[in-house]
């Protein structure tokens, strides 16, 4: 569907072009929300400084050559040159029905037909996934489905932690326990226990840590044997990670899988041309590079240590190398990293150098979208009692054992097998969209009782919002089917292309808010923030809840009002559940 403000920006281009010249055409009309109409053009205000000229006459000047026929009303001049823009309601109402014709995609906007590459996710191998990389996954699985929806193509990238020096002590762990062992396999379900004796054994066992490091040794070497065991281990992790995949309901697959270990074969190539191109150099025995304009508490200048003096790579090479391959191999137009806000230095770092070694396109800025802590009630980082990090799946079974309790306090009446499936839809979508509503890079506390709550910003009100809309229209068909108190003759598919009519003030503030959808969306898309899409769901559904208390739907006093207010319900219903859907949550058919 045409977005509100795009209709209204091709308009403006043309009026501008008219008044001012050719060179006016892209001047951006400004457009914003207003109390006295649907949209302000604020665009006369910086035009009237540059032309030495007055606002209101700027003003004047383009409403004169603004066409707006079939779209406004006449547009008004208020206050210093603002335009105010009032949408006619047949050009709402036909807007909304072309909507609900074209549900799955956005119009293309200027947000389209780009390469976005997106880095979300990234846990480690043979460990628990904490708190923080369920933000990320969250988050970044939903800029996925933002971008697929806005007519991008999306690369997942899971940068795993599948490669580097703890992975000599894990292999010969593995193979002092037994391949085949009950506490290998302990790792697909429970990675900390593996992980933790291994690490107490490389601290205390010096004969342990010595067999450790030579496997290091091996393992970078391309040791066949060697490599064999590594595959295991990440085996186990892959099903782990897998399973928490599912149960959150994102988009990750094993095709998305891009860790560390894939890059190794680079490092030492990226190392070489960072040292022809004079960027690297060794400092104390270290090879670094001291990217422009970063620097230490002293004022010196700040490395990114590329290759540490006993020969290996780190974490910061592997970075250069995935960012190289970003670019170049994948083609980015965007490059997104969705990971968390104290890793901000070292990206800043990489893709300073990257730019400088001449790895990216003029148009690419990578981007790293900051992801601020998780906190527990004590404000502090979300752990259990022991001080230990919690246990992402345990804390998702909660969510969603807290979720079946409510629903067993609701009217609904739920076989066993719906009510699980309900509260999984509940209790993840409360988790996934705590994490989503607020800004990224800010910190939050996990509070179960908060996300879970039927009322307020949350998943749980906005999906109950959308079961009752289904409850209304199948009230609807029921009644159409048997002829109960329908207008006789009249069937679901009657009211499904039903003309809609916006005669009272909540359906029209009701049908500018479905019209706002693709600009919200182009927006997260823009500048990678779900939590407005959050915002405007709740919106919607708030001015959703209005209209319904304003307007009889099912018992409306004429046959065309009643169709066209179950329609516009259904588009409603539709829009929630596309919103929704990018967010990667769904609405049950009841709660
Ligand atoms: N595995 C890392 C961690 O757990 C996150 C990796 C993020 N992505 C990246 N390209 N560095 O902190």
């Amino acid at each position: 569907m045409p977005s509100l403000t795009s209709v209204l920006h091709a308009r403006f281009a043309h009026a501008l072009e008219q008044a001012f010249g050719e060179e006016f055409k892209r001047r951006d009309p400004v457009i914003r929300s207003s109390q006295f109409a649907d949209l302000q053009a604020n665009v006369a205000l910086p035009l009237a400084k540059e032309l030495k000229s007055k606002p209101r006459d700027v003003a004047a000047t383009i409403v004169e050559h603004l066409d707006l026929a079939g779209v406004c009303e006449t547009p008004e001049i208020s206050g210093p040159g603002f335009i105010n823009l009032t949408f006619t309601p047949e050009w709402l109402a036909e807007n909304l029905a072309a909507g609900a014709e074209a549900a799955d995609s956005a119009a293309a906007g200027s947000e389209a037909g780009r390469t976005v590459v997106i880095d979300y996710s990234a846990p480690n191998v043979a460990k628990e996934m904490h708190v923080g990389h369920l933000r990320t996954t969250v988050v970044g699985d939903a800029l996925a489905r933002t971008h697929e929806f806005v007519g991008n193509t999306v690369i997942r990238q899971n940068h795993i932690g599948d490669w580097g020096t703890p992975f000599g002590m894990l292999i010969e762990h593995l193979l002092d326990v037994g391949i085949e062992s009950s506490t290998a396999e302990e790792i697909s379900d429970n990675p900390n226990a593996f992980y933790q004796a291994a690490r107490v054994k490389f601290d205390s066992d010096e004969e342990f840590a010595t067999r450790s490091r030579a496997r290091v040794v091996a393992l970078q070497s391309g040791d066949a044997p060697t490599l064999e065991l590594w595959e295991t281990l990440v085996g186990f992790s892959r099903t782990y990670f897998n399973r928490i995949y599912s149960t959150l309901d994102v988009s990750l697959t094993d095709a998305d899988l891009a860790g560390e270990s894939m890059y190794n074969d680079y490092l030492a190539e990226v190392c070489a041309e960072l040292e022809e191109k004079g960027l690297a150099r060794i400092s104390d025995g270290a090879l670094c590079v001291f990217p422009e304009g970063f620097t230490g508490r002293e004022g010196e200048p700040l490395p990114l240590i590329i290759r540490k003096s006993d020969g290996g790579y780190g974490y910061a090479t592997t970075d250069l190398a995935a960012v190289r391959y970003r670019a170049q191999t994948l083609g980015a137009d965007r490059a997104l990293y969705v990971v968390g806000a104290p890793q901000a230095l070292h990206f800043e770092m990489v893709f300073a150098i990257a730019r400088a070694a001449g790895w990216l396109p003029d148009h690419l800025r990578p981007e790293h979208v900051k992801i601020g802590n998780v906190l527990g009630s004590d404000g502090k980082i979300l752990r259990t009692r022991s001080g230990a990090p919690l246990r992402l799946a345990e804390l998702l079974d909660e969510a969603i054992e807290r979720a079946k309790v409510t629903l067993q306090e609701s009217s609904a009446e739920f076989s066993a097998a719906e009510e699980a499936e309900v509260a999984a839809i509940v209790g993840i979508g409360a988790v996934k969209y705590a994490d989503l509503s607020v800004a990224h890079d800010t910190s939050y506390t996990f509070d179960l009782d908060r996300m879970l709550a039927p009322i307020g910003n949350t998943a749980p009100y906005l999906q109950y919002a959308g079961a009752r809309i289904r409850s209304i229209l199948r009230k609807a068909e029921g009644a159409a089917a048997t002829g109960g108190d329908a207008t006789p003759g009249e069937s679901a598919a009657a009211w499904q292309d039903a003309p809609i009519h916006l005669g009272e003030a909540a359906e029209r503030d009701l049908a500018l808010a479905i019209l706002g959808f693709d600009d919200v969306v182009a927006e997260v898309a823009a500048g990678s923030q779900p939590h407005k899409l959050c915002t405007y769901l709740f919106d919607l559904a708030q001015a959703f809840t209005t209209f319904y208390e304003q307007c009889p739907v099912l018992i409306a006093d004429t046959a065309e009002k009643r169709a066209s207010r179950l329609r516009l319900s259904q588009i409603v219903l539709a829009t929630l559940e596309k919103g929704l859907g990018i967010l990667g949550i769904r609405v049950p058919e009841r709660m």
